[in-house]
């Protein structure tokens, strides 16, 4: 019988995927709540066909070169992969692999749950009721904003970000856009009218909501002039990655109110320590990194990043591959 591939598992996902993985490889799944720290990572990484990761794995040249030439794919259960170097695998021959379009919709879902709950300040009246202040309907207290009829900016319009504008659409919201690569048909089906700057952008919209990937580009693209740039009544959406925004320019704005409310899923630090300064903040509603986390996307993702890992390490070619530039060179190389 043919030795199965060797592959490295960084996390217990949902079973579905691991069911997968365990049919057609040798696999070392980490079995720890908490991901593996360096020197796990490179030990059970060494030798491998295949790597399956999640975005708390930074994957570097360093885990690539600990594993050799063995590698042929990483496998990211996750659609950003900010947290590999995709140059450094692509000069190794290394395929990289992610999960987009299965987490599209819940993603989108997230996102324009926390707009909702911002404007209807749902966390403070949540917290009201539990500090026992509910003792008679207020005319003045907890008033928060209205979505209909207000005007979304999104930045980024991906697939993540239409959904956001389908959704947007439905609460009877204007839409407005910024992307970069500047595809104004992208608008076309939501009535979505495409902005020429961010500036345009942050100037016109009273809810702004971020779906771009990080990249050295988009790094604090939302930093303190960005700040100053939008309505002191705008309202911040974050469920892309925590660095896109300066963090301490976020706590300066809301805490001087700069703009009304910040709405986030993904910080910076990541995970948010429970004393950060933001969580003291009554008009900042922080979720932890959530936007994927339903049972049947998950498990999709989970099916999605087991199927690109089978095919990297069978020498085939992943059906969701980030660094397509590699594909003339790994068939050689299998
Ligand atoms: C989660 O953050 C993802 O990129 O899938």
């Amino acid at each position: 019988m043919m030795q199965k591939p060797k592959v490295f598992v960084t996390r217990m996902i949902p079973e579905e995927g691991l069911t997968k993985v365990i049919d057609i490889c040798d696999a070392c799944i980490w079995p720890e709540e908490f991901p593996p720290d360096r020197a796990s990572l490179i030990e059970h990484s060494r030798d491998v066909a295949g790597i399956l990761c999640l975005i708390t794995d930074i994957i570097d040249a360093g885990v690539m070169d600990a594993a050799g030439p063995s590698l042929k794919i990483i496998s990211n259960y996750a659609v950003g992969f900010d947290n590999i170097d995709i140059k450094a695998a692509t000069d190794r021959d290394i395929l990289v692999g992610n999960t987009p379009g299965v987490l599209t919709g819940s993603t989108a879902d997230l996102a324009f749950t926390l707009l909702a709950a911002a404007a209807r300040r749902i966390g403070e009246g949540i917290d009201y009721i539990r500090a026992g202040h509910w003792h008679t309907f207020k005319p003045r207290a907890l008033l928060g904003r209205d979505i209909h009829g207000a005007t979304l900016g999104i930045i980024g319009m991906g697939r993540i970000g239409i959904e956001m504008a389908r959704r947007a659409a439905g609460f009877g919201m204007n839409i407005i856009y910024y992307d970069h690569r500047m595809r104004p048909e992208r608008g076309t089906d939501v009535d979505a009218r495409m902005c020429t700057s961010v500036d345009e952008l942050l100037e016109t919209a009273d809810f702004i909501t971020l779906h771009v990937p990080l990249t050295p580009d988009t790094k604090h693209l939302i930093d303190v002039a960005a700040f100053k740039k939008m309505k002191k009544t705008a309202v911040l959406i974050n469920t892309s990655r925590g660095p896109i925004v300066e963090s301490d320019a976020l706590y300066e704005a809301l805490h001087s109110g700069d703009i009304a409310y910040a709405a986030l899923d993904v910080t910076d630090p990541e995970p948010l320590p429970a004393d950060h300064k933001l969580l003291g903040l009554p008009n900042c509603l922080i979720v932890p990194h959530i936007g994927s986390a339903t049972v049947m996307t998950r498990n999709r993702m989970a099916v999605m990043a087991a199927e690109n890992l089978i095919a990297g390490v069978s020498g085939r070619m992943p059906d969701h591959l980030v660094n397509p530039e590699v594909l003339p060179y790994h068939h050689e190389k299998s």
